[in-house]
């Protein structure tokens, strides 16, 4: 299954976790392709950070970044949780992603307190699906636990049965 992993991370937090989940998909046989969203002048205080991604505003991104999904099966989109909701970086991807009919989709966040996943998760998910997205999967794991591969395996496994196709 051919695959693309998309994924934005401020601190490494989310990048660490988008490691483990191509690695998996790896071993499970996908061809799997990753990028790494990177925001042009990026902000870093984190309150203008939490007023962007609440107002939803999406951030320019530099490289170049393929919006286009023709020839993936599957779509992986990594965000962490900024104020309730999706990174500017994701939201920008989400906005541009092109011809996502019919595919599935893998959310997955990092987050601290956990305020907020629930919301941040239906907001990318509602996208998803406004953009023809078929099934949404998805998997949050917590800032403390993403040097823990085998507890961030195991969430995989647990959430992602029906797409890695494994029984436990
Ligand atoms: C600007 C900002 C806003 C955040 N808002 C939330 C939040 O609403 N809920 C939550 O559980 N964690 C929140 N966090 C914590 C991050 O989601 C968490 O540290 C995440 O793992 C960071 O991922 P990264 O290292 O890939 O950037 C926030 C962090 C930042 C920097």
């Amino acid at each position: 299954m051919k695959t693309l992993v998309v994924y934005y991370s401020y601190g490494g937090n989310t990048e660490k976790t988008a490691k483990v989940l191509v690695g998996l998909l790896k071993d499970k046989g996908f061809t799997v392709d990753v990028h790494k969203l990177k925001p042009e002048n990026e902000k870093r205080n984190f309150f203008l950070q939490c007023l962007d991604a609440l107002r939803g505003r999406e951030a320019v991104l530099s490289d170049d970044v393929n919006f286009d999904l023709a020839g993936y099966d599957l779509v992986c989109i990594g965000s962490p949780v900024w104020a309730f909701a999706p990174t500017p970086a994701v939201n920008t991807y989400l906005d541009k992603m092109l011809n996502a009919g019919g595919k599935d989709a893998i959310v997955f966040t990092t987050y601290g307190s956990g305020t907020g996943v629930e919301k941040c998760i239906n907001s990318i998910k509602k996208r998803l699906k406004q953009k023809g997205i078929r099934e949404v999967y998805n998997f949050n794991i917590q800032q403390a636990k993403v040097d823990d591969r085998d507890f961030a395996v195991s969430m995989m496994k647990d959430k992602l049965k029906k797409v890695l196709n494994v029984e436990t």
